[in-house]
């Protein structure tokens, strides 16, 4: 654990923090539906931390990896930190994303979305997928985006398709849907616009990569081992041989060599990326992908002042030390490389346009003629205007989602069976 990793000492985050506080008096109240509330879910994490270690028991290493805990302690059917019913990046939840913190957000999405569409020579239909919607609170904004921009062709031509693995999470999706009159406008699973047609669009990724599973390696006297986890009354980390040697070849695509690592330095790689890559390149035929998350370049990532690698585990909009306490409690997440991603999405035929900052993208995107617009239009009120501008200021400060880093992809296809005139 860096300092810099360290919960603040006040309420305020901490400028490694990039998950703001809530407001402490909607957090940790504790009435008496909430204590029989966390009742419940210490039972549940007791539950899930016995199949984990009985797991590991069964092995003949007495050992698993770090990835299949961290893919245990967050989406283990009905027990896992994203496969509860509570919402998790709400004001009330563990940490809180940009979508969450206020629509202009997805409303300054809109406007980027606006002219890949021109770019692509308006197609119809025109399909933005997001992975890990949650309940579609960036979907819902980007598409109220489109209607405050009267975007009407467009609004005329999109789909949206969730791609969301907590199947509460959805529901609750489709009903906010309904609730705003834009259920028309919805994909999901089973229905005829979602499947695995490829299409002419963007994919849409917001924190969503930082919520994959990652191996944990460390470098030995030049070597590179592996971190599992096993159990001797509680779970522990053991060095030893690695897993896969997908490891090193990870470090090697991204210009690496284990020997470049300091002595016992700690780094996280997600093997996961590429099954999702593999994803975009089948789903992409024409069009963008942009992927939105806190992460580095490979060089800043596995550099020297990341020694401790880049786990965090957050509970409560508090920064949790211990990556083992209360499975299904914490959330697990890891920062991503972006060079990584750059280089595997190549292989697959998606470009890379560009890695800027979230806040550099925003800007760039028109964020601040948003807020602009909504301070002009005579409906604004005093109150949500200043949410709005407190909310910009979160999403651009360089200490906290302004660093968030923005990778935008391109598949430059030919046009496919979906643009065609009988697709329509
Ligand atoms: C950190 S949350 C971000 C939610 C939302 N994108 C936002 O910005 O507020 C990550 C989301 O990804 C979902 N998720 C994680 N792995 C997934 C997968 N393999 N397929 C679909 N959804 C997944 C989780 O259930 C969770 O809703």
């Amino acid at each position: 654990m860096t300092p810099d990793r360290l919960p603040p000492p006040t309420e305020l985050p901490s400028p490694a923090d990039p998950r703001p506080p809530s407001d402490p008096s909607t957090a940790g109240s504790s009435d008496r539906s909430s204590d029989r509330s966390s009742d419940r879910s210490s039972d549940r994490s007791t539950e899930l931390a016995g199949r984990i270690r009985a797991e590991i028991e069964g092995k003949p290493d007495r050992r698993i990896t770090f990835a299949r805990f961290m893919e245990r302690a967050l989406y283990e059917p009905d027990l896992g930190y994203y496969r509860q019913s509570a919402d998790r990046p709400t004001d009330a939840g563990d940490f809180l994303t940009a979508p969450e913190t206020h629509p202009i957000f997805g409303w300054t999405i809109a406007r980027r979305i606006e002219q890949i569409w021109d770019k692509l020579g308006r197609p119809r239909p025109f399909t933005l997928i997001e992975y890990g919607a949650g309940s579609g609170t960036l979907g819902l904004s980007i598409l109220e985006g489109l209607r405050r921009h009267d975007s009407t062709d467009l609004l005329a031509a999109i789909r949206y398709e969730p791609v969301e693995s907590n199947p509460n999470r959805l529901s609750d999706l489709r009903e906010r849907f309904e609730r705003a009159g834009l259920a028309e406008l919805l994909a999901l699973a089973g229905s005829p616009s979602n499947g695995p047609v490829p299409v002419i669009g963007v994919l849409l990724a917001n924190e969503f990569l930082d919520a994959l599973p990652v191996h944990r390696v460390v470098a030995r006297d030049g070597r590179l081992l592996e971190l599992y986890v096993g159990w001797r009354d509680r779970f522990v980390q053991e060095a030893a041989e690695p897993s896969t040697p997908e490891l090193a070849r990870r470090l090697a695509d991204d210009g690496l060599d284990p020997g470049q690592l300091a002595e016992g330095q700690v780094a996280e790689i997600c093997l996961d990326l590429e099954p999702w890559l593999d994803e975009v390149g089948r789903r992409l035929a024409r069009g963008f992908v942009l992927a939105i998350d806190y992460g580095y370049p490979a060089a800043e990532m596995y550099g020297p002042r990341r020694l401790a690698g880049t786990l965090l585990g957050y509970r409560g909009h508090r920064v949790q030390e211990d990556p083992f306490a209360d499975p299904g409690l914490t959330d697990l997440t890891a920062h991503v490389d972006f060079t990584a991603v750059q280089v595997l999405a190549e292989r697959r035929g998606l470009h890379s346009v560009a890695l800027t900052t979230q806040s550099e993208f925003l800007i760039a995107a028109g964020l601040e003629s948003e807020l602009q617009a909504l301070q002009s239009s005579p409906e604004t009120t005093a109150e949500a205007y200043l949410r709005a501008r407190s909310g910009v200021v979160r999403m651009l400060d360089p200490r906290h989602m302004g660093r968030f880093r923005v990778l935008t992809l391109e598949r430059r296809g030919s046009a496919a069976a979906s643009d065609s005139p009988a697709a329509r």
